[in-house]
């Protein structure tokens, strides 16, 4: 291979952090000109080597190079210099600044006296929005007040806007859906074009396929393989990433339809944000699909289950009783016994700067103390019991939940809702961004919670999901129900059919 075809080449690159050694010896390259992928399950050294390459970090040994010249990469500045520009992970927008601040910051166009030329700087970056499609994001919003997608489109919006000659993705659609993805894929096919190098990061195979040429994969911290993404099948991928081959990525369901027990949990005409009317009935022993493209009031219908919603109309009903829940402690309380994985859950379902056990405790703290003094031993006990169930590592018990990976992340929220015991899960998108074997653990949690008596609504904005792990999807489109899905049409089709308004043109048909 001829070194100058290299866009970016790792020789032998190490870090570690304390013990974990993140990435082991990597030896990879990236050609010129091309989308690649970089693959491996939560915690294979991913993110690792994207900070590496955007001067985050410096390596412990080994070098990169850059067009076959060795880099130093010692700060973003530095990176930025050849020409390499990130949209991170944890996303890393000022939360108190506007839009417009957040793309500006260090590349705001400036007058001979060093002044920001703030008009001039607003019109670019309001062209830079408008050729990017991104005309209905305000240049004046707060990030603070904007939903997870918008924030990732904001994030690779500014990525593009220092104009990268290498631009660096890592896993920007665990927090897009269906047209967002889309809308990414046209961005990194016209950067490809105009000779743009792009790392991608997504544990999504199918767009691995559609946006990448070549991939490598990583599996804890070492370089597995680097390939053409069209001369390795998805079963061969899978098995690189795993290191071992996963018969089935789904648990089974109950060979027969079971008679589902008492409805647990319901919505009566429910009128709350977005959501429209929902009328349902979820029953103790079942999971309960939602299906929808973003923004179709999926979020409001969960928040007003959970008591984070003010609903205009309608009501909840906990065993077929009528119920006001002005918080989630309404929610959570032994009463209620309803949980939720929320959709930014690195920001609202864990306190990242308290230990994994504290999280794990919090709901049902009072269950550990007596006369106000805490039993830690018991305390311990229990969550380690829950923790060994789901399967996160015994470090988390004292180690702050912000420096495990989303995967674990998640596996520490799930726990958090077993150890209250909760009766009903809302499970909002939980997979979003986790690996895959991270995944199948938390199919297995989410079948076996079901086959011990609890219900569990599920929205995933991946379909495949929904049809094997739910028993009937209801699909919501423009706030409202339109379609229920079950037994012999319980097929990916039908589902995205009717998320698109397709089984209800008089429904599609309606303004919003
Ligand atoms: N700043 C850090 N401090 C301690 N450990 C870290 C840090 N960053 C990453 N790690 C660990 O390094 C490993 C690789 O992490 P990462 O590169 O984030 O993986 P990926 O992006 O593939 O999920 C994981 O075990 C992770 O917990
Ligand atoms: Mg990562």
């Amino acid at each position: 291979m001829n070194a100058t075809t290299h866009a970016i080449a790792l020789h032998d690159i190490r870090k570690a952090f304390g013990a974990t050694v993140a990435v082991d010896g990597a030896s990879f390259a990236i050609d010129r000109g091309s989308v690649h992928a970089l693959l491996g399950e939560n915690g294979a050294g991913k993110s690792t080597v994207v900070k590496l390459l955007s001067g985050l970090m410096l390596p412990d040994s080994g070098k990169i190079t850059i067009d076959g010249a060795e880099a130093r990469l010692d700060s973003a500045r530095a990176a930025h210099r050849h020409g390499i520009q990130t949209a991170f992970q944890e996303m890393t927008l000022a939360r108190d600044l506007t839009v417009l601040e957040n793309i500006l910051l260090s590349h705001a166009p400036v007058n001979a006296l060093g002044l920001v030329e703030w008009g001039k700087a607003k019109a670019r970056v309001a062209a830079h929005f408008d050729a990017l499609g991104l005309t209905d994001i305000d240049l004046r919003d707060e990030i603070r007040d904007l939903d997870l997608a918008v924030k990732q489109k904001i994030e690779i919006a500014r990525a593009l806007y220092r104009d990268p000659k290498i631009l660096l993705l890592d896993e920007p659609t665990s927090s897009l859906s269906g047209r967002d993805v889309d809308w990414l894929g046209e961005i990194i096919a016209r950067e490809r074009d105009r000779g743009v190098t792009v790392v991608f990061i997504s544990h999504r195979l199918h767009e691995v396929r559609a946006f990448c040429d070549h991939m490598t994969v990583l599996r804890n911290g070492q370089h597995i393989a680097t390939a053409r993404v069209s001369e390795v099948p998805d079963a061969e991928v899978i098995k690189m990433i795993v290191g071992r081959s996963i018969g089935q990525a789904f648990p089974p369901k109950p060979a027969e339809k079971r008679a589902h027990g008492n409805v647990v949990l319901s919505a009566r005409d429910v009128t709350a944000g977005r959501a429209r009317n929902i009328t349902f009935d979820l029953h103790a022993g079942e999971i309960l699909g939602i299906a929808g493209l973003q923004g179709m009031g999926q979020l409001s219908l969960f928040l007003s289950c959970f008591g984070m919603a003010e609903i205009e109309k309608g009501h909840i009903e906990v065993d077929g009783h009528p119920v006001v829940m002005t918080t989630p402690a309404d929610a959570i309380s032994a009463a209620i016994g309803i949980s939720m994985m929320p959709e930014d859950r690195k920001t609202e379902a864990l306190f990242l700067k308290l230990s994994g056990k504290h999280n794990a405790s919090i709901p049902v703290i009072s269950r550990f103390s007596r006369m106000g003094l805490i039993d830690g031993k018991k305390e311990t006990e229990a969550v380690s019991e829950v923790f060994r169930r789901v399967e996160v590592d015994e470090r988390a018990l004292w180690t702050r939940a912000g420096a495990f990976s989303g995967g674990n992340q998640q596996k520490i929220a799930l726990a958090k809702w077993l150890l209250a015991e909760s009766r009903a899960l809302l499970l909002y998108d939980p997979t979003r961004g986790i690996d895959v074997g991270t995944k199948h653990e938390i199919y297995q949690l989410m079948r076996s919670f079901a086959e011990a008596g609890g219900a569990v609504l599920f929205y995933s904005t991946e379909i495949p999901e929904l049809v094997h792990l739910a028993d009937r999807v209801l699909v919501l489109y423009q706030g409202a129900i339109v379609d229920q899905v079950e037994d012999d049409r319980l097929d990916e089709e039908t589902i995205v059919q009717a998320t698109l308004g397709g089984h209800a043109p008089s429904i599609a048909g309606q303004a919003a």
